[in-house]
Formats: structure tokens, C-alpha cells, sequence
């Protein structure tokens, strides 16, 4: 997978030795709460597993991470997958350190992964699902074009609650 730069950006693999500092970001239930699969507590063998799987898909060519990387340290991830080269489609997903938050880091990330998927990986739609509450995710989403399609009612049981789904788009021929 390609690395990407932005003005204050590296946007790269993940690799082992980025195990320690995700696992500390990474143990936050407000990302917990907001991303599915994410467990709290969450342990150092949960960030190496973490990338061991990313690892595997991007080999796979089924789904892409980037580490979104400031100042030489790894704050963030954003990631394309459920990839299909016959629709031309996939779905984005992200998330930010709290202490990043706010500083416009997660618009910059996510504007170079949307560039490269509509002009080298000939994706011509993304897809993003948000749910109801999160709406720091769903404003950066609008913030950026994407367009709310509808609600999904009772569409995902996560940590002991049912979360109604909005689901958004952006399409690279608007
Ligand atoms: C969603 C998330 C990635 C936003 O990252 P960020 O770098 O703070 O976002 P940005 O600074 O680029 O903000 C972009 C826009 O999103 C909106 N926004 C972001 N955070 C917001 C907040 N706390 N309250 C209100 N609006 C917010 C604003 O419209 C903002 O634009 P503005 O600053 O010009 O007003 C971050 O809050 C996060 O990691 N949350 C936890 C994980 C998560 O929910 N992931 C998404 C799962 S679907």
C-alpha cells in the first residue's frame, strides 16, 4: 500500500514496533464506545493483533490502514475495507487520539485516503456508517461532502446496546 503525505501528515503501514503507542491511545471508551470490534480495556496483544490483521488484508488487497503519523509518532489510524474491485466501492473508517482532537488532523487525513481511492485505486464510491449519537464522526463526514443516505434502524448490537446506523456517501462523479 501506497504511503501518503498531507501538510502535516505521514499516512503509512502499520508495523509491530507501533504495538505500544496504539495500545495507549487505543484504551479510551469513547473510541470503544463509537468503533466496533474495539475492546476495553485494550491490551498491548490487542494492538499487535491489531496490525497482524490489518497486515494480512492489505495483502489480501480486501482493506487498507494507514498509521496517520504527526511529528514521527503514530496518533491515528484511517482505513478503507470492505473493498470490492467489481462495484468500485468501499467503506472509510478512522479514528483520532482524544489529545489530537479538534485540530483538523482527522479532515487532513481522511481527504488524501478519499483522493487516493477516486484517482489510483478506481473506487467510485465510499461508503461510511456512523451511529447515532457520534456526531463528531457524521459533521467531519459532512464537513467533507459526504452525503447521509438514510438510517438503519437497530442495525448494530455493540457492547451491551443496539446503535441505529446513519449511512453516508461520496461519490467520485458527484
Ligand atoms: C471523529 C474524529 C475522528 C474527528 O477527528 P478530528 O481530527 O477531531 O476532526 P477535525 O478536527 O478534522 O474536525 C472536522 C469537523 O468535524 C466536526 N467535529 C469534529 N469533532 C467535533 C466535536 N467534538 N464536536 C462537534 N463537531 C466536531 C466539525 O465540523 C469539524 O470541523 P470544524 O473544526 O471546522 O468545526 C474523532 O472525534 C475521533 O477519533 N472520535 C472517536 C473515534 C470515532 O468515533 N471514530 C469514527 C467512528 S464512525
Amino acid at each position: 500500500m501506497k504511503e501518503l503525505r498531507t501538510e502535516r501528515l505521514l499516512l503509512r503501514e502499520l508495523v509491530e514496533s507501533d504495538a505500544p503507542v496504539i495500545a495507549k491511545y487505543m484504551d479510551d471508551p469513547e473510541i470503544a464506545s463509537f468503533v466496533a470490534n474495539v475492546p476495553y480495556p485494550y491490551s498491548l496483544d490487542d494492538a499487535k493483533n491489531f496490525i497482524r490483521k490489518v497486515q494480512e488484508k492489505a495483502e489480501k488487497h480486501e482493506a487498507y490502514e494507514w498509521g496517520i503519523e504527526l511529528e514521527g509518532e503514530i496518533i491515528g489510524a484511517v482505513n478503507i475495507h470492505e473493498i470490492s474491485v467489481k462495484h468500485r466501492r468501499a467503506m472509510i473508517g478512522y479514528l483520532l487520539s482524544k489529545e489530537h482532537h479538534r485540530k483538523g488532523i482527522m479532515s487532513e487525513a481522511v481527504r488524501a485516503v478519499i483522493e487516493h481511492a477516486f484517482s489510483e485505486l478506481n473506487i467510485e464510491r465510499l461508503g461510511a456508517e456512523v451511529y447515532v449519537g457520534n456526531d463528531p464522526s457524521f459533521l467531519l463526514l459532512e464537513k467533507l461532502g459526504f452525503q447521509k443516505e438514510g438510517l438503519l434502524r437497530r442495525h448494530t448490537h455493540h457492547r451491551g446496546m443496539v446503535h441505529d446506523v446513519y449511512v453516508y456517501s461520496l461519490l467520485r462523479v458527484p
